[in-house]
């Protein structure tokens, strides 16, 4: 059984469709353990405790540094002994120490098809103003593994969706959430649970 970890900053609709997934049988063999904000304020945090859940947040403003805001972070992860940690719109950079502790077992979900808008600064509603602003005509979401670099880790699955004329970034991030994002997120949780990916020179290799 794969015992997930997901890290989360806001709404939370993402670790929603994990709990829905893994509650219609969609994801087997894992279970969510524990679910880590680094915002007291956010939805997702209700979400977990609605399903009994253990939730906590580990917050930046509490500590007197950024070292030692990451190493409280990395204890709490280590505390639930973490196969998997799922990145679910966590807007903080993962610290260097926190990589190195789980490589290979760290995955985000972003809202662009990588390699376009993404990298530092490309978060939330920028990603979806960018592939506005440059009129790209097919944006979509990408879940990949989390290496020392920014959205720059080996790809596992990734979803098209098509930009209408009248989009606002508003309207194209929850279309996006919607067709791509809460769609490859539950799926890619599951390949891993069933070991069903792997990293191979760099690149993911999916088993059928
Ligand atoms: C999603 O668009 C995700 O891709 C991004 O932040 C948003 C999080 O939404 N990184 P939610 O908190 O899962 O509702």
């Amino acid at each position: 059984m794969l015992n997930i970890a997901v890290c989360v900053s806001g709404g939370g609709t993402n670790l929603q469709a994990i709990i829905d997934a893994i509650d219609a049988g969609k994801i087997t063999n894992a279970k969510i353990s524990a679910v880590i904000s680094n915002n007291r304020d956010a939805y997702a945090l209700t979400r977990a405790k609605n399903h009994g859940i253990e939730s906590c947040c580990v917050s930046p403003k509490d500590f007197a540094s950024r070292d030692k805001f990451n190493a409280a972070l990395l204890e709490k992860l280590n505390y639930y002994h973490p196969d998997l940690i799922v990145l679910a719109g966590f807007l903080v950079v993962l610290p260097e120490s926190l990589v190195n502790a789980y490589q290979g077992k760290i995955i985000n979900i972003h809202p662009s098809l990588i390699p376009s808008f993404c990298g530092k600064g490309y978060y939330g509603l920028k990603v979806h103003e960018a592939a506005l602003s440059r009129g790209v005509k097919v944006t979509g979401a990408t879940v990949h593994f989390v290496d020392e670099g920014t959205d720059s880790g080996p790809i596992i699955l990734q979803k098209a969706v098509c930009i209408e004329p009248d989009d606002t970034p508003e309207i194209l991030q929850r279309r996006v959430m919607e067709q791509a994002e809460w769609v490859i997120l539950p799926q890619a949780i599951d390949l891993i649970a069933n070991n069903k990916v792997s990293i191979v020179d760099g690149r993911t290799v999916i088993a059928q």
